[in-house]
């Protein structure tokens, strides 16, 4: 592969550390002899170690610590022997290292100083200085030196979702500025994501270079679009990102949550894998998808407290599924939720491991 140039040859995909594990194999479409499983929000409330080691420092501190992401990243591989890490991070972090005033509120979300709404709010909006990124790159070099044969996913959010939270200043479920600033004022809206599709382009770009395997686009919040505002006001951007990185040689996997209209738009917009909620079964989307692109999912996060024998059907159904795309890495169809029981994280690993 003669673009693999532009990662340092020291990187786990070149020096033979990742690039035949389950993820990278099935992220590339071949299947691998056990079905590879990751759980977005692995790193994160439902660990007692990552409680205990949050006590007392805020969320985007704790992002921008290396030893603490670093460990927080590293501690649900221990415990769950999952085939993945996820970098821990956030997608407010490009904004925080950019010099935006955002901060995250225990139990509500990315939080705003102030909502960008209008020409000159987006004018305002510093450039990502690339010496600020240091944090990043130094926690990746810890987590890949204890990694070993298991890869570490970068990620970002992508253009949409984090100018849903600039605009409307915090989580919102209806959307209103945002989707009032779309068609009241495009012009300001394309500059907002162009803006947000260039810090968030770089953010990934340096995960992948400092030692990611594969990177993911989140773009959670698309599925509140229909398509054509989709490609209109969002697709674009994302491509954005995606041209970002895609002379590397590592996966682009593309997730966002009640999206199965867009799925395919999705994809086109540079995904080489996709992921998939818990609303789409994985038949029908490698159906959407033509058959040709490797799916990651969709285990519904609400089984995970349902009794055994039936979060245990379920994951059964969720392999067989899996079966009909070219290749299938096992994740959930959205976040672990934070009251999750850990033991039962670990026991549907071993499931998939067993039967995948
Ligand atoms: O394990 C992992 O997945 C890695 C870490 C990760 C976090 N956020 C840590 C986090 C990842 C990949 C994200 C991505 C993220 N952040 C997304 C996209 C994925 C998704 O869930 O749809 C979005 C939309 C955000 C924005 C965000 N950050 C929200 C909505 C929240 C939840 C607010 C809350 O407290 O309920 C956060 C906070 C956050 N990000 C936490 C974690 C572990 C919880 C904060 C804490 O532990 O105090």
């Amino acid at each position: 592969m003669t673009e693999a140039s532009s990662l340092p040859s020291s990187h786990p995909l070149l020096d033979g550390r990742t690039a035949q594990s389950a993820v990278v194999l099935a992220y590339q479409g071949v299947r691998p002899q056990t079905r590879p499983i990751w759980m977005m929000r692995q790193a994160g409330r439902s660990l007692p170690e990552y409680r205990a080691l949050r006590e007392g420092t805020a969320m985007l501190d704790s992002c921008l610590r290396p030893d603490m992401a670093a460990e927080i990243t590293l501690q649900p591989v221990r415990r769950h022997h999952v085939d993945a890490a996820i970098y821990f991070s956030d997608i407010v972090i490009p904004l925080k290292l950019a010099g935006v005033d955002v901060d995250i509120v225990a139990g509500v979300g990315p939080v705003m100083g102030a909502p960008v709404r209008s020409l000159s709010d987006v004018l305002a909006l510093p450039d990502l200085d690339p010496d600020s990124l240091q944090p990043i790159t130094e926690a990746i070099g810890i987590i890949i030196g204890e990694l070993g044969t298991t890869p570490l996913i970068g990620f970002a959010g992508a253009p949409f979702t984090l100018a849903s939270y600039l605009v409307e200043g915090r989580p919102s479920r209806e959307y209103l500025h945002t989707k009032a600033l779309m068609r009241d004022d495009p012009s300001t809206w394309h500059a907002l994501l162009a803006w947000t599709a260039t810090i968030t382009g770089e953010f990934l770009r340096a995960q992948a270079i400092a030692g990611a395997s594969a990177l993911q686009l989140f773009d959670s919040w698309a599925g509140a679009l229909t398509l054509d505002e989709y490609l209109e006001f969002a697709a674009p951007h994302s491509r954005a990102v995606m041209d970002a990185v895609s002379d590397l040689p590592v996966a682009r996997v593309h997730f966002g949550t009640r999206t199965e209209h867009l799925l395919v738009a999705m994809r086109d917009v540079g995904a080489t894998v996709m992921g998939v909620d818990q609303l789409t079964t994985l038949e029908r989307a490698n159906e959407l998808l033509g058959g040709t692109t490797p799916l990651q999912g969709n285990i519904d996060p609400e089984l995970l407290t349902a009794d055994w024998p039936e979060l245990q059907a379920h994951v059964r159904a969720v392999l067989k599924s899996g079966l009909a795309a070219p290749a299938h890495v096992v994740n959930l169809g959205h976040g672990v939720p934070p009251g999750t029981d850990p033991d039962v994280l670990t026991r549907m690993v071993e499931l998939v491991h067993e039967e995948g």
